[in-house]
């Protein structure tokens, strides 16, 4: 499966256009910039082609998703195509900067699963350099609030292949419900891979904020 389709793994429902006219309209135009305590999620530009080149096609990082680009040119024209679906309402997706730098260091997405994103699909990657450093949690928090606050997602699935051990504990980490395995869902270096399929759903997620005790709506 292409990277600009997930970075999880694959999703059998077809991804069409939203619908016109509802509260999804002004992230259509642009993504907000949404700053957290380590890193500000924002808008990806063509300008960070090299920055997640270097960041993401690590074998480490691409181990367990779609691969990444291998060119600057080839990140260029995901971003790109990320912009394109982000204004016609059906993706998001947003590059991690840490405070005190310029460039993106991983990206988080959110896709439709169905028209008006009730059910939608999550994915992320990070520069393996911040793995461990909370860089995760806390953009994790902020993508999850958008999906769930601006987009009016109700039911946010991802996906990871179950050798993927940092994957999973950070789905885990973060509230995810492990839901059951998808047997040989995922192909990748010729082998399929057995996915957990994890969901976050809105009610636990605004239930899980009032215990944190964090941006309580
Ligand atoms: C997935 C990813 C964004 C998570 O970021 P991260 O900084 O590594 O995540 P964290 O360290 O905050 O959390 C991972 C958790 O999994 C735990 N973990 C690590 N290896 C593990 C293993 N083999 N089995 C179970 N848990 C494991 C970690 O200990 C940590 O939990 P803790 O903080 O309670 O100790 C990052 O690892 C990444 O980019 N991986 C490559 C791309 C990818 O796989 N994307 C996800 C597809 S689902």
């Amino acid at each position: 499966m292409p990277f600009r389709d997930l970075l999880t793994a694959t999703s059998l429902q077809s991804v069409t256009a939203s619908r016109a006219g509802d509260t999804t309209s002004d992230w259509r135009q642009a993504l907000p910039a949404l700053a957290g305590s380590m890193v500000t999620l924002r808008e990806l530009r063509l300008s960070d082609a090299t920055a997640l080149l270097t960041m993401l096609s690590t074998e480490e990082v691409a181990r367990f998703i779609s691969p990444p680009p291998t060119t600057v040119e080839g990140f260029e024209r995901f971003i790109a195509w990320t912009q394109r679906e982000r204004a016609a309402g059906n993706y998001a997706c947003f590059a991690v900067v840490p405070h005190g730098m310029d460039s993106a260091i991983g990206i988080f997405q959110v896709r439709q699963l169905e028209p008006g994103f009730g059910t939608a699909e999550w994915g992320f990657a990070i520069g393996s350099e911040f793995w461990g450093t909370g860089v995760f949690m806390d953009g994790a928090r902020m993508v999850i609030d958008f999906a769930f606050d601006t987009i009016q997602t109700h039911r946010l699935e991802a996906r990871a292949a179950i050798l993927n051990g940092r994957g999973n504990g950070a789905l885990r980490k973060i509230g995810a419900m492990q839901e059951g395995i998808l047997r040989k869902s995922f192909l990748r270096n010729g082998e399929y891979l057995d996915q957990a399929l994890w969901t976050i759903l809105d009610e636990d997620w605004r239930a899980q904020r009032v215990i944190w005790g964090v941006r309580v709506h």
